[in-house]
């Protein structure tokens, strides 16, 4: 069970990581990465997301609480930066800045929930 949860774990910050990071980088202005590193990072909110959600059943098993609380805002807000990055195809620099506030949210909320009571 611990290996399960320390591969998911790493899983799900490696590519919350490249997520959140690209998401931050893009923020600028438009360049030439904007449309090439969109299926990457696409691809990485999907992986974050599932592993995630695996995390969810195997380190929380439906317990609920300060913590689970702290999780499901920081969830809510990086599947609405999925969404955003997805359909604001056409306003990329302003799909990555609106996605940057809520990843923001989102990691502020993931590494603070073991300590919230
Ligand atoms: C739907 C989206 C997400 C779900 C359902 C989710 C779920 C979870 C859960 C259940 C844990 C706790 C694991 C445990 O107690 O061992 C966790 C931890 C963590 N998540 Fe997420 N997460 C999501 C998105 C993200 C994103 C987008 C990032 C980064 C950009 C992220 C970064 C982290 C980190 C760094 C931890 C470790 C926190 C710590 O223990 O100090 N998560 N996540």
């Amino acid at each position: 069970m611990h290996i399960l949860l320390m591969c998911l774990l790493s899983l799900h910050a490696l590519s919350g990581v490249f997520w959140a990071g690209s998401t931050f980088a893009l923020t600028h202005s438009f360049c030439e990465l904007t449309p090439k590193l969109f299926r990457a990072q696409m691809t990485a909110a999907a992986l974050t997301v599932a592993a995630g959600l695996a995390l969810w059943g195997v380190a929380l098993r439906g317990a609920s609480g300060p913590m689970a609380t702290t999780l499901a805002i920081g969830a809510t807000c990086a599947i609405a930066a999925a969404a955003v990055q997805g359909a604001m195809r056409r306003s990329p620099v302003v799909a990555q800045r609106i996605a940057a506030i809520l990843l923001s949210v989102t990691v502020i909320c993931m590494v603070i929930s073991p300590y919230v009571s």
